[in-house]
This record gives structure tokens, sequence and C-alpha cells, in this order.
């Protein structure tokens, strides 16, 4: 199924879905990925939101996502913010906007929704839109080097992956070379599981 089909599907349930997930897991790290970042900044695959609370103030902020009632749950989310945000839909592997179009790229589990052949070209776009002196930085999942917490996530693979099309294990930093992009540094927000991936121009 398009990712756009899937999130059509899901988005009027993603947010009770990921409920205890947010509150365990995401909502302590959300505010540090954001530290340190001014300018005009995209969030690309924005989903319903979560992350405008934690933008930086004075931030030019553009939201983007594929799935259009992923965005309009967004759109709700920053009216109760009051959070200046545009919100904009497109596919992240061939955006509209020019080149060096921002002064940083964040993206918040999208990278673990993109299908193997998805992640190069959605890299290069990366690329291409942020400003050669500017960062990108990259939530993910990664499989846990504990053997009873790796077997948990394999437990959680299928769900994971019928419910938000995800992997635990895509493993986004192999194509870094290829996008002319280079990993300056990881991160573990959460356990071994939750990596932050820091990237710059090569
Ligand atoms: C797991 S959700 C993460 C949402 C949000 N960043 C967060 O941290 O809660 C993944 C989002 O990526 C979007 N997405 C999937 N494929 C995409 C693509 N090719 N281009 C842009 N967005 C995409 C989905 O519609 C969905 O909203």
């Amino acid at each position: 199924m398009a990712k756009s089909a899937e999130y059509r599907s899901i988005a009027r349930l993603y947010d009770i879905l990921d409920l205890p997930f947010e509150y365990a897991r995401y909502r302590p790290l959300r505010p540090k990925i954001w530290i340190g970042l001014s300018g005009r900044i995209l969030d690309a695959g924005v989903g319903t939101g979560r992350n405008m609370a934690y933008y930086p103030d004075g931030a030019e902020m553009v939201g983007l996502d594929l799935s259009g009632p992923m965005l309009k749950r967004a759109a709700a989310c920053k009216r109760r913010t009051a959070t200046a945000v545009d919100l904009v839909e497109a596919d992240i592997t061939a955006t509209s906007f020019p080149d060096d179009s921002f002064d940083a790229v964040v993206s918040t589990f999208l990278f673990c929704v993109l299908a193997p052949e998805l992640q190069l070209p959605a890299l290069v776009e990366l690329a291409r839109i942020c400003k050669p002196d500017g960062e990108i930085r990259i939530l993910e999942y990664a499989i846990s080097a504990n053997p009873i917490r790796r077997a948990i996530m394999r437990l959680w693979a299928p769900w994971v992956r019928f419910a938000y099309g995800a992997a635990f294990d895509r493993n986004t930093e192999q194509y870094l070379p290829a996008a002319g992009l280079e990993l300056i540094e990881t991160r573990y927000l959460h356990s071994d599981i939750i990596k932050l991936l820091v990237i710059r121009h090569a």
C-alpha cells in the first residue's frame, strides 16, 4: 500500500495508538532534537504535529507530509498551540522547494517508514534543500544490542509494519555517503533503541 493511503487510514487513530509511546518515550526527548537550531527549518514527515510544541522560538517553520489526513490533524495541532508553521503536502523524495531552502532539516520517525529503495532518494532531496552549512537531524529507531530488548522488538515488528508501515532496522546511515552527506554524531536518546543522527554535507 502507498504510504499516503496507509496514513490516510491510520490518521484518525494515530495519536491514540501512539499515546503510550508518546508519553513514555517520545515526549521527553522531542525538545532535545531542536536545541541550537534557528532560521528556516523543515520538519519532514510532520505527521500530526507532535514536534510543534518544541519548535525553536523565532524559527520560520515548514511542516511537510505526504498524507493529507495527517496534515489536517497537524493543522488542528497548529491552531491549539498557536505555532507559526506552513504546512505542505509533498513527497520527501521529490519536493518542489528550491535548492538550499532551509537552514536545517529535521525528521522524526520518517525514515523508519520509508522503504529501503526510498532511503537514498529522500536523503538526496534533504541534501539538496538544506543549505551547504546547514544541519540535518534524523530521529530513528535502532535494533537493540540487548538480547531481551531485541527479542521484544522482533515481536513488535509485524504490528509496527502493519499499523505504520515502519521498521526498526532501516539503518539509514548506510545511505549517507551516496547522498553526499556525512554522519557527524549518533546520539542515543532512549536506551540503545532511539537515536538522533546529526548529519552535514560531506
Ligand atoms: C511515524 S509518522 C511520524 C510523524 C511525526 N514526525 C512524529 O514524530 O510523530 C511518519 C510520517 O511520515 C509521513 N510520510 C511517509 N512517507 C512519506 C513521504 N514519502 N514523504 C513525506 N512524508 C511521508 C507519514 O504520512 C507520517 O505522517
